[in-house]
C-alpha cells in the first residue's frame, strides 16, 4: 500500500486496484485538549477516536447510498478504523462546503455585529477554500468560476447536494433527540460526477441536545444504538 498523503486526522493510502484507503487516526481537531470541530489543529489524541469516526462515517454512507446519493463510499473496515473509497479529484486544492442551521463557530464570529450567537439559519450553504495557512478563507460562487475552481454549474450541484445531504444526516440525528448545528462536507470528481467525500463523523458537525453540546464519542454511541 502506497501512503498517499498525511492528514491531520486521517492518512490516505493507495489501494493496488486504484481505490484508496482511508485510515481513519485517534487524532482530534481542538485546542489544548478540548475538541473543537471548526479548528484546523490537532487538539487532543484519544484511544478509540478513529474507530469511532469511522463507524459513524460508515453509518451515514451507508443511509447516502440506500438513497442513491453519489459519494465514494464503498465498504468499510470497523476492526482496523478504515473505510475503501474511490478516488476523486478535489476542486483547486480542496473545498469544504459547510450547511449551517444555527449562527455558531466562525459564521458567528465574523457576523457577530448582526446576528444572536444560535439563531436559527435555513441549511445557508458557505464554501470555503481548504487552505490552513490562510484560515481557510470563505470564498463566494463568483470568485469559485473566476479563479477557475468551480464552474457555476457545478456550484449549483454541489449546493444541491449539500442541503440534500445536510438534511437527511439532521433528521437522522432529530430521530435520536440531537440537533444539528451545522456541517462541513468535501466534495471530489471521478468520472465527470460529482461525489460526496471524506467522513462524515463527530469531526466535521456541531450537534446539540438540549442546549448542550455533544462531542463525538457520545454522538457515536447515540447514533449507533438501538
Ligand atoms: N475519495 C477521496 N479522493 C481523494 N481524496 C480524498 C477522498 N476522500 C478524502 N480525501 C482527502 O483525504 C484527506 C483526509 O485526511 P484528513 O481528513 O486528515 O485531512 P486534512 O486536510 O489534513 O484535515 P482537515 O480536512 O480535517 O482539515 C483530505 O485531504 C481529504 O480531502
Ligand atoms: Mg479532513
Amino acid at each position: 500500500m502506497e501512503l498517499m498523503y498525511t492528514g491531520k486526522t486521517k492518512n490516505v493510502y493507495k489501494l493496488p486496484d486504484g481505490m484508496f484507503l482511508l485510515k481513519f487516526k485517534d487524532d482530534m481537531t481542538g485546542k489544548d485538549g478540548v475538541f473543537d470541530p471548526g479548528s484546523n489543529q490537532i487538539g487532543l489524541t484519544v484511544k478509540g477516536a478513529g474507530q469511532s469516526g469511522l463507524r459513524l462515517t460508515a453509518f451515514f454512507f451507508e443511509k447516502l447510498k440506500e438513497k442513491g446519493i453519489p459519494t465514494h463510499y464503498i465498504d468499510s473496515d470497523p476492526e482496523a478504523a478504515t473505510m475503501t473509497v474511490k478516488p476523486a479529484k478535489p476542486f483547486g486544492n480542496g473545498l469544504e462546503v459547510i450547511c449551517r442551521y444555527r449562527a455558531v463557530g466562525s459564521f458567528h464570529r465574523r457576523y457577530g455585529d448582526y446576528i444572536e450567537e444560535g439563531a436559527a439559519l435555513d441549511a445557508f450553504v458557505e464554501v470555503t477554500l481548504k487552505d490552513d495557512q490562510r484560515q481557510d478563507p470563505p470564498i463566494s460562487e463568483d470568485a469559485l468560476d473566476m479563479l477557475g475552481i468551480l464552474s457555476k454549474k457545478d456550484f449549483s450541484t454541489l449546493k444541491a447536494l449539500t442541503q440534500e445531504i445536510a438534511s437527511l444526516v439532521k433528521a437522522l440525528l432529530a430521530a435520536k433527540g440531537l440537533d444539528l448545528y451545522d456541517i462541513k462536507f468535501e466534495f471530489g470528481k471521478s468520472d465527470d460526477r460529482i461525489l460526496l467525500i471524506d467522513e462524515i463523523s463527530g469531526g466535521n458537525m456541531r450537534v446539540f441536545r438540549e442546549g448542550k453540546p455533544v462531542e463525538p464519542f457520545e454522538l457515536e454511541n447515540i447514533m449507533l444504538s438501538l
